[in-house]
């Protein structure tokens, strides 16, 4: 291990990244657009990933044929979806946290690097918490501090603030492109993984989550 690193803090996007999730999403979406009778299918839900809760309702509504919602039914419609989808989350457990992420965030750590979370979940603490993360980043910024969602900086630009580092010092992993622009928007270099895979914005690509020794410089 050598310790001429790149970057002084590595700050992690969380669904799709540290764990699946899009899966309870999809599902919780789908008894949501069922109920009201809109077509809603994997490929709609691929175009949720880094979106807020409710821009990914909208995603959804642009199906929908009837009279349009009020922002009171659009917000109720929202909070139905996340019971359900929290429901779903309790089924998580340590198990969906990989070995080789574990592992891999262990060894960043002891190479000296920060770590911390920029997610636009505001379920991402609890999420956390179900897989045996609850207590492990030195900064969380997620859904509940953020007036803006990805592709706008503002989630990373907090986790820079509460890790205490400039944001050219770090690095972001995403998986969507969303979460690509908005590293690029923070003056962060980023390093992209799963479907965010080959974007031409990013600075490294992760064919597996372990690459990130090497971008990172710990390896
Ligand atoms: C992101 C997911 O992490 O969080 C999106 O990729 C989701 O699909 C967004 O819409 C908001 O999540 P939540 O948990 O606040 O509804
Ligand atoms: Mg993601």
């Amino acid at each position: 291990m050598t310790f001429d690193m790149n970057y002084k803090a590595i700050i992690f996007d969380l669904d799709g990244v540290i764990c699946h999730t899009d899966h309870y999403h999809y599902l919780a979406w789908k008894q949501l657009a069922d109920k009201i009778g809109v077509y809603f299918d994997e490929t709609i839900n691929n175009r949720l990933r880094g979106v807020s809760r409710m821009e990914s309702l909208e995603i959804i509504l642009e199906r929908y044929e009837g009279e349009p919602f009020t922002s009171e039914e659009k917000v109720s419609m929202a909070e139905e979806k996340n019971a359900i989808y929290r429901e779903l989350l309790k089924e998580m457990s340590e198990k969906d946290l990989s070995s080789e992420v574990k592992d891999t965030l262990d060894q960043l750590r002891a190479g000296g690097l920060l770590l911390g979370i920029g997610s636009s979940s505001k379920n991402a603490r609890f999420i956390m918490g179900q897989i045996g993360l609850g207590d492990y980043f030195d900064a969380i910024s997620d859904g509940n501090n953020i007036t803006k969602s990805k592709p706008d900086p503002e989630v990373f630009l907090k986790a820079a603030e509460y890790l205490k580092v400039k944001p050219e010092e770090c690095l972001v992993v995403e998986d969507a492109k969303a979460g690509i622009d908005a590293a690029h928007a923070a003056g962060m270099d980023s390093a992209a993984i799963g479907d965010a895979f080959g974007y031409a914005l990013s600075t490294h690509h992760l064919s597996t989550f372990s690459d990130l020794l090497k971008a990172s410089g710990v390896r």
